[in-house]
């Protein structure tokens, strides 16, 4: 049986979504590649950052602070040092993100060797994209059919080289980053459009040297040990896109999310719901855990046209286009996604998913090789969908649901947890009024 989701009354009130994945998971690794202290607070409980906190603990990393039953951590690691890395076997679980950015880190260790592997889902994920370019670098690693998980690697000399990625990808950057660090010379990597530079910010703030040249990214490595000491994680804007997306959809709804990071590398949906008509707006509030824009999102029910999304707003709105896919089905006219073909490579094919989903629901939406083409019909009837283990698009159908004429029953609603445990009850708390 899955969860329902009925009609819903207006979304109202306001509410801080949960920390952000993509910088907890920055912080727990830099913290761990740092020596001393690092204070991390408001830390994400979610089972991906979960793994990263597992994987820097079996690299030799201190971790205090951990509990249960919060969702938000202020949690304490001791790093093990640029080069003090213990030998280990990694579970990563769900994370796509602990998969692509540690490996960068351990391939330059001067000795041992690690494996890093997952669930189901994560060995479907293509690891080629940084095995290809780490060994450029110098570095030793094997990985399935030289694509798949299970990654070998073991510790070797490496030195630095300038790439351009062939998609931008910030986990790709990031672990190409990660290992300049340890590697010897600079390494300078280029990005096709631009990615979200948390990983940059997070580096520098921590004392590395990392420059922005020639529309790239250059780190180069540094006697000295990087120290973090504290950083503070703000709301995830892709958690709070959830609920930004509902309060445009049932009518009369007005909301206001707080604390949520604004990076703007991360907020392309903001741009492309206002030019479908969306009343939305972020007002900025200051920074958060050293170089981290936050602000305040707002919200309210709006008339929505159709659009075309695609070049550079795809990796800015990576996380958020399933969600632009169910804004254009109450549009008014047709949305067509392209220059996406990234999205196929996330937990699950989100092209495919997304498309399956809405067509579930009523919709009329045609999966392109890039991307989607939706035909906007104002409203949807709702019915059934199955989440394939994806937390974004088992979030996506119950949005859906409140929105839609007839209620939507999420099957696998679960996965919710693997980026926002909470999901259920802090929607409940914005229809309670
Ligand atoms: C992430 C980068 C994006 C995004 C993922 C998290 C990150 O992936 O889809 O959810 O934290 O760096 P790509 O960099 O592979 O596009």
């Amino acid at each position: 049986m899955g969860r329902r989701f009925d009609p819903s009354g207006a979304l109202g009130g306001s509410l801080r979504p949960p920390a952000d994945k993509s910088i907890s998971h920055r912080a727990a690794l830099i913290g761990a590649i740092a020596e001393g202290e690092t204070r991390i607070d408001g830390y994400l409980d979610s089972a991906d950052t979960r793994a990263t906190i597992e994987a820097v603990r079996a690299l030799g990393a201190e971790v205090e602070g951990v509990s249960p039953d919060r969702v938000e951590q202020s949690i304490r690691i001791r790093g093990v040092g640029l080069r003090g890395a213990k030998p280990a076997r990694i579970d990563v679980r769900n994370s796509g993100t602990l998969l692509r950015l540690l490996p960068g880190w351990l391939a330059g260790q001067s000795e041992g060797s690690w494996t890093l592997d997952g669930d189901d889902s994560i060995r479907r994920r293509p690891v080629d994209r940084i095995a290809t370019p780490l060994r450029e670098m110098g570095a030793q690693v094997d990985c399935r059919e030289d694509r798949l998980p299970p990654l070998e690697v073991e510790g070797a000399a490496l030195h630095g080289i300038e790439y351009v990625l062939p998609v931008a990808s910030a986990q790709v950057k990031s672990c190409l980053l990660l290992a300049g660090l340890v590697a010897e010379g600079e390494t300078w990597v280029g990005e096709p459009l631009r990615s979200r530079d948390h990983t940059e910010r997070m580096l520098s703030d921590a004392g590395a040297h990392v420059a922005w040249l020639r529309g790239g990214v250059q780190v180069r490595p540094i006697p000295e040990p990087l120290e973090l000491e504290e950083v503070a994680i703000p709301a995830d804007f892709s958690s709070a896109a959830f609920f930004l997306v509902a309060a445009l959809l049932v009518p009369g709804s007005e909301i206001e999310l707080l604390g949520v990071g604004t990076n703007p590398t991360r907020t392309g949906l903001l741009t492309v719901l206002e030019r479908m008509g969306a009343e939305v707006e972020a007002v900025p509030v200051g920074k958060r855990g050293g170089s981290e824009p936050i602000g305040t999102l707002r919200a309210r029910a709006s008339a929505l046209r159709g659009t075309e999304v695609g070049g550079k707003e795809v990796p800015l709105a990576i996380d958020e286009l399933p969600l632009i896919a169910l804004a254009a089905c109450f549009a008014d006219g047709e949305t067509v996604i392209s220059g996406a073909e990234e999205l196929r490579r996330k937990e699950s094919d989100r092209i495919a998913t997304t498309c399956a989903a809405l067509n579930a629901l009523g919709a009329t939406a045609e999966p392109l090789e890039d991307g989607m083409r939706i035909e906007g019909q104002g409203d949807l009837r709702g019915g059934a969908i199955e989440a394939h283990g994806d937390h974004r698009i088992a979030m996506l159908g119950a949005i859906a649901g409140l929105a839609s004429r007839e209620g939507v029953e999420v099957d696998g609603m679960e996965a919710a947890a693997v980026s926002y445990p909470g999901f259920e009850a802090d929607l409940a708390s914005l229809l309670e009024r």
